[in-house]
């Protein structure tokens, strides 16, 4: 099959684009002239510069795809205006969506993100919760989604959107940060760590996202596509430092100022659609998310079974490889 993958030179396309060469699929990448194509030039990989804000390129991206998995976005880590976001993220999804139905692709498979359903969330979540964003990158994730749905049910395009959870995994420098201040014993969680999350490795995702392009008969649904179980992130944290060989006892900040600037941040966003600075910034210690992936099991097939202990280790031994992380004996001096 002919397929096209946006967004290939970010994280999760660049594993998915891998994973489908190695299906033997012909892969085409999209890049900007800006893009690091790096990783892409290593794979039997076609790759056609554009950029997905631009109509008449995507027309050309898609030429004589069968399939399209749209995953180019600007994500919680761009830092935009909502006009930017809404840019990429709607109108360049638009543009994505309607080269797909234009060119009669058998597939088009939209990454969403469980963003959509907003920070916190009290009781298990499945795809039929109500979404609610908080922020500019959810609301315009959202707002993609629509856009899909919109030429899905008005004009037939073949769709599957997938809301991702957060995902982990080589390639990703999202845990970075966290991995060198435990090393260096300095790092404090804020609360009690108490909080859940269900987080994806990144080559389950990979499976959840080919499985949304490949099962028939499920056209115009959505999925959540995450992990095999939520955890807290005291244990998260504690499998990273003991995977590091540091101090798994953490200490703690008291949660009750970041909480109440969250709940401002949500309450402001909701009243008059401005988001404060910073209000993804804690959501490592903030996020309250258990989800339900039934649907997915069983009208996919989806069966997520990498660990957070196989999954972190993989993701640290990549740091190490790349000389991202010091040695516990480089710290210690
Ligand atoms: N990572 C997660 O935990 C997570 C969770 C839920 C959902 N998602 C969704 O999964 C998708 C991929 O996320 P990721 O983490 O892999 O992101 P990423 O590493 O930041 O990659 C984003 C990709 O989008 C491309 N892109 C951005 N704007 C573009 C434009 N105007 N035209 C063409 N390409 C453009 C980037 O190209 P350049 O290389 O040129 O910048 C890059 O290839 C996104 O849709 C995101 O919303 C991710």
């Amino acid at each position: 099959m002919n397929i096209l993958v946006t967004g290939a030179t970010g994280f999760i396309g660049g594993r998915l684009a891998e994973a489908l060469v190695k299906e033997g699929h012909q892969v085409r990448g999209l890049a900007r002239q800006t893009s690091d194509t790096s990783l892409l030039k290593t794979l039997d990989i076609e790759i056609i510069n554009g950029d997905i804000r631009d109509a008449a390129a995507m027309k050309k991206a898609v030429g004589d795809c069968q399939c399209v998995y749209h995953l180019a976005a600007k994500t919680t880590k761009d830092r935009l205006s909502k006009k930017q976001y809404y840019a990429h993220n709607v109108e360049g999804t638009k543009n994505v969506a309607q080269a797909a139905l234009n060119a009669g692709v058998n597939r088009l498979v939209y990454a969403s993100t469980i963003g959509v359903y907003g920070t916190v969330r009290n009781s298990s979540i499945d795809e039929n919760a109500e979404p609610n964003p908080d922020s500019y990158y959810r609301e315009t994730k959202l707002g993609g989604e629509k856009e899909v749905c919109r030429l899905h049910r008005d004009s037939g395009l073949s769709l599957v959107v997938a809301r991702l959870g957060s995902v982990y995994g080589p390639g990703s420098c999202n845990w970075l940060d966290v991995c060198r201040k435990i090393l260096e014993g300095n790092f404090r969680i804020i609360g009690a760590g108490e909080n859940p999350d269900h987080m994806v490795y990144v080559d389950d995702l990979v499976e959840g996202l080919r499985r949304c392009g490949d099962v028939k008969g499920v056209e115009g649904r959505t999925y959540i596509i995450t992990g095999p179980e939520p955890a807290k992130l005291r244990q998260v944290l504690e499998i990273i430092a003991d995977e590091l060989g540091a101090d798994t006892a953490l200490d703690s900040l008291p949660v009750t100022p970041f909480r109440v600037y969250q709940r401002l941040c949500g309450l402001v966003y909701r009243s008059f659609g401005i988001q404060l600075p910073r209000c993804h910034y804690y959501d490592l210690f903030l996020m309250s998310h258990i989800f339900t992936t039934t649907k997915a099991q069983e009208e996919l097939g989806y069966f997520p079974n990498v660990s957070l202990r196989d999954g972190f280790r993989r993701l640290l031994g990549w740091y190490r490889e790349k000389g991202y992380l010091p040695s516990v004996e480089e710290v210690q001096g």
